[in-house]
C-alpha cells in the first residue's frame, strides 16, 4: 500500500470496516493526505475520518456517505473538510468500500482531492 500511493498526487486514505461509532479507523494514509490536510499520519492513523470535519460539513452528505458504505456502493462527493489550521477546504471524496467475499465490507479507501477555485471566482463554501 505504502509503496503503491507514498508518492500520489492524489491523497488516500484507508480505513477498517467498522462503520458504528467511533469507527470506520483510519489505518493508513499518504504523503498527500497528510499535506492536504495538515496532520501528520501518527495524528490520523487510530482516529476516525470525521476529524476532518466541521460546521460546514453538510449533514445530508454525510448521510450519502454512511449509506453508502452500509451498501457496499462506491460514491464520489463534494464536501467541506478542515484542515489541522482550522481553514476550511473544498474536498472532492471518492470512496470504495472494500467487500470480503461474503459481502462484508472490510476496509474502505478514500481517494481525495482538494478543489480549488479557478482564478477570479468568489469561494461561497457554503454547501457541502
Ligand atoms: C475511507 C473513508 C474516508 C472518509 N473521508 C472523509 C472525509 O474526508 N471527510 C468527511 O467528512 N467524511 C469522510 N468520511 C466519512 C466519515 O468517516 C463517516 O463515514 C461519515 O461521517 C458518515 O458517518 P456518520 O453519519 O456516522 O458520521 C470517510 C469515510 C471513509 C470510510
Amino acid at each position: 500500500m505504502a509503496a503503491l500511493t507514498a508518492d500520489s498526487e492524489t491523497a488516500v486514505v484507508v480505513t477498517d470496516g467498522e462503520l458504528s461509532h467511533p469507527g470506520p479507523t483510519i489505518l493508513y494514509v499518504n504523503g498527500a493526505f497528510e499535506r492536504m490536510t495538515g496532520y501528520p499520519s501518527s495524528e490520523l492513523v487510530g482516529q476516525t475520518p470525521r476529524l476532518l470535519q466541521g460546521e460546514k460539513t453538510s449533514l445530508a452528505t454525510r448521510r450519502t456517505l454512511a449509506r453508502a458504505l452500509r451498501d457496499g456502493k462506491r460514491l464520489k462527493v463534494a464536501l467541506i473538510n478542515y484542515r489541522k489550521s482550522g481553514e476550511a477546504y473544498r474536498c472532492e471524496v471518492e470512496v470504495f468500500p472494500i467487500l470480503n467475499s461474503d459481502g462484508v465490507l472490510v476496509n474502505a479507501v478514500a481517494l481525495e482531492r482538494e478543489i480549488r477555485r479557478r482564478p477570479g471566482r468568489r469561494s461561497t463554501m457554503r454547501e457541502a
